[in-house]
């Protein structure tokens, strides 16, 4: 017997996550409803066949017709969402059920999240994020405070846990995971302490260390076919240690060299001070040679002067007689 959510080829989830959607939206019956990336529109057919009315936002609309119960909100998220939030706020109606899978990159999920917790239309809430165990998605989940908005009850980034690819277009990449947050801001909700699934370790970062074993294995499996795996890893290990261990020591050398490099640069500093004291001195002694040959030349220039003077020509006759007469006897 066919299972239409198994028969669906382009609906871009695993088929655990669509019986736990299709599973969740049959019980909340969403009288509003958001979906932020909506791609061919597989999904959103779904989320509109158990909601009110659902509102769809992505870059292009979806290719595959959409019932009439859809509103299309052609652009990007982060433009339109806060606005079209806004106009649910004034008019006071609550959005039941959200699914964010628009813009992947860690920013644009970190804000496609915050703009959603941040709205007053979203108050009493399921929100569900696709592809949790993504490295880059994660990390832009990982970023939202979610204890900061007390309306947050319950925080389970693994419910529907992800994916390691095997087939050869998306080989040894981490994809699909689905993210539970609940909304509850009555009183009695806000009460509770504990936000966060307290039972598990977060499955995604342990997916993420079996992903980096993983690839360890298989370069080593590469790099030895015949050889057994462990071995060449355990090997491999011993050679890292190994270049640990020297790059500390080379560490060491390195600091030493600067300890070093610090004294010989203190003595150029000292040279570099008396040099410059040397040169005051030297400028200040050809200043005193210079002052002195100019008052060499004044004088040379005074005795010329006097030299060629009417007086000096006219008492000449008597400087003449006087040295005739010689030296007086006493
Ligand atoms: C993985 S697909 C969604 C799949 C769909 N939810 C499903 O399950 O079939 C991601 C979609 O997000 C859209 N998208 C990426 N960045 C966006 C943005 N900034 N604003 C709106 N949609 C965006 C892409 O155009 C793409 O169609």
């Amino acid at each position: 017997m066919p299972i239409e959510i198994f028969s669906d080829t382009v609906w871009q989830m695993a088929w655990g996550e669509r019986a736990a959607l299709t599973g969740l939206l049959s019980q909340l019956t969403p009288a509003r409803a958001i979906e932020i990336g909506s791609m061919e529109g597989a999904c959103l057919r779904q989320i509109a066949a158990h909601s009110g009315e659902v509102h769809s936002f992505d870059l292009t609309p979806p290719t595959l017709p959409q019932p009439a119960n859809v509103t299309l909100h052609t652009g990007d998220s982060h433009q339109l969402l806060p606005g079209v939030l806004a106009q649910f706020a004034a008019a006071g109606e609550n959005v039941d059920f959200i699914l964010v899978d628009g813009d992947h990159s860690p920013e644009g999920v970190r804000q496609d999240l915050e703009d959603l917790l941040d709205s007053p239309a979203v108050a009493h809430s399921v929100i569900l994020i696709h592809d949790t165990a993504n490295e880059r998605v994660r990390q832009g989940v990982d970023a939202v405070r979610f204890a900061a908005w007390p309306k947050v009850t319950y925080v389970d980034l693994d419910w529907v846990p992800g994916r390691m690819f095997a087939e050869p277009s998306l080989r040894d990449e981490l994809w699909y995971g689905l993210g539970l947050v609940l909304v509850d801001a009555s009183a009695d909700a806000l009460a509770r302490p504990e936000v966060f699934e307290p039972r598990y370790r977060p499955t995604a970062p342990l997916l993420g260390l079996a992903k980096t074993l993983w690839l360890a294995r298989e370069a080593a499996r590469l790099a030895d076919p015949d050889g057994d795996p462990v071995g060449v890893l355990t090997a491999e290990l011993e050679a890292a240690r190994a270049e640990t261990a020297a790059l500390r020591l080379r560490a060491l050398a390195l600091q030493d060299e600067l300890v070093h490099l610090r004294q010989v640069q203190e003595h150029l500093d000292g040279c570099t001070a008396q040099l410059q004291e040397t040169r005051a001195e030297l400028s200040a002694a050809r200043d005193g040679h210079a002052h002195e040959r100019e008052r060499r030349e004044e004088l040379d220039r005074i005795l010329t002067e006097v030299f060629a003077s009417p007086s000096w020509k006219l008492t000449g006759p008597l400087r003449a007689a006087k040295g005739a007469l010689g030296p007086r006897r006493g």
